[in-house]
């Protein structure tokens, strides 16, 4: 779907303001992000390796500690503290390029993980699940497909099923956004769009908004809503599928940011 005047005027989900992040000295791998998102859409983060892609969805859900900035999640600063990170991590549901699921258990009771962020710690302990949690857990499996192997061990699943019950257990949690780093990156192409497929058609559906790192310009034309192209830490573009042309396209994989920067002064 392009993007419409309503999806436009859609409220801010996320805001990022002056986000910075190096290891050292010498590695600067986000280098001042300013960025909105909007409420439901379908975001691709473009960009090279070392881009920064990875470490931008991170910092989102704290799960690395932003050197400056600020982020807002629906108005509220996300900040590192202990007693607000429960609260934020269940916003923010995660997939994984390597799907993340544990091998040995069955299908269900990795998307039932999903749950555990409305457990107490001792019943997660014991994979303690209401019948309710797992009412939620088949209705999410059957989202993408899968509740017809739900009693299967994880490991018995081809990558792109994997992949499909990762993004169930990202539902069943019920998140408001979901960050998926390089989601497809491991699988072929037949296989990469129809679990890009799924993952846009679940957001849809559920109004849940989804940030997806891509490195493979093709996925992002078909499947972005919006896209924010990433280059050595910086956003060099922001726009729809319909701008990503020649230029942009060098923009985000050749130019170099700072350069560009001298050039406009
Ligand atoms: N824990 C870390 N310690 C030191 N440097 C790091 C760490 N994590 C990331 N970096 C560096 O930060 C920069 C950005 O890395 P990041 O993983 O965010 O890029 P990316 O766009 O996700 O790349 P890729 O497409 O390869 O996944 C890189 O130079 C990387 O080496
Ligand atoms: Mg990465």
């Amino acid at each position: 779907m392009l993007m419409t005047a309503s999806t436009k005027t859609a409220p801010i989900v996320l805001s990022v303001r002056g986000l910075t992040k190096s290891y050292g000295n010498d590695v600067h791998a986000l280098r001042g992000i300013d960025t909105d998102v909007q409420e439901g859409e379908f975001l691709v983060i473009l960009g090279p390796s070392g881009a920064g892609k990875s470490t931008l969805m991170r910092c989102l859900n704290r799960l690395v500690e932003p050197t400056e900035g600020k982020i807002f999640h629906r108005d509220q600063e996300v900040t590192g503290k202990r007693r607000d990170l429960r609260a934020l991590r269940r916003q923010f549901g995660m997939v994984f390029q390597q799907f993340n699921l544990v091998k040995r258990l069955s299908v269900l009771t990795n998307v039932l993980t999903g749950r555990l962020a409305y457990r107490s710690t001792w019943r997660s302990l014991f994979y303690n699940f209401s019948q309710e949690d797992k009412r939620i857990a088949i209705e999410c499996l059957a989202r993408v497909n899968l509740d017809h192997k739900a009693f299967q061990r994880a490991d018995t699943l081809s990558g792109g099923e994997q992949q499909r019950v990762a993004i169930a257990r990202a539902l069943a949690q019920q998140p408001s956004i979901i960050l998926a780093d390089e989601p497809v990156a491991s699988l072929d192409p037949k296989i990469a769009r129809q679990v890009l497929t799924y993952l846009k058609q679940v957001s849809r559906e559920l109004g849940i908004t989804v940030l997806c790192n891509l490195h493979q310009v093709e996925y992002t034309r078909e499947f972005a809503e919006r896209i924010i192209g990433m280059s050595r830490g910086k956003v060099v573009f922001e726009g729809t599928a319909a701008d990503l042309d020649d230029e942009v396209l060098h923009r985000i994989y050749y130019r170099d940011p700072d350069e560009e920067e001298d050039q406009g002064r």
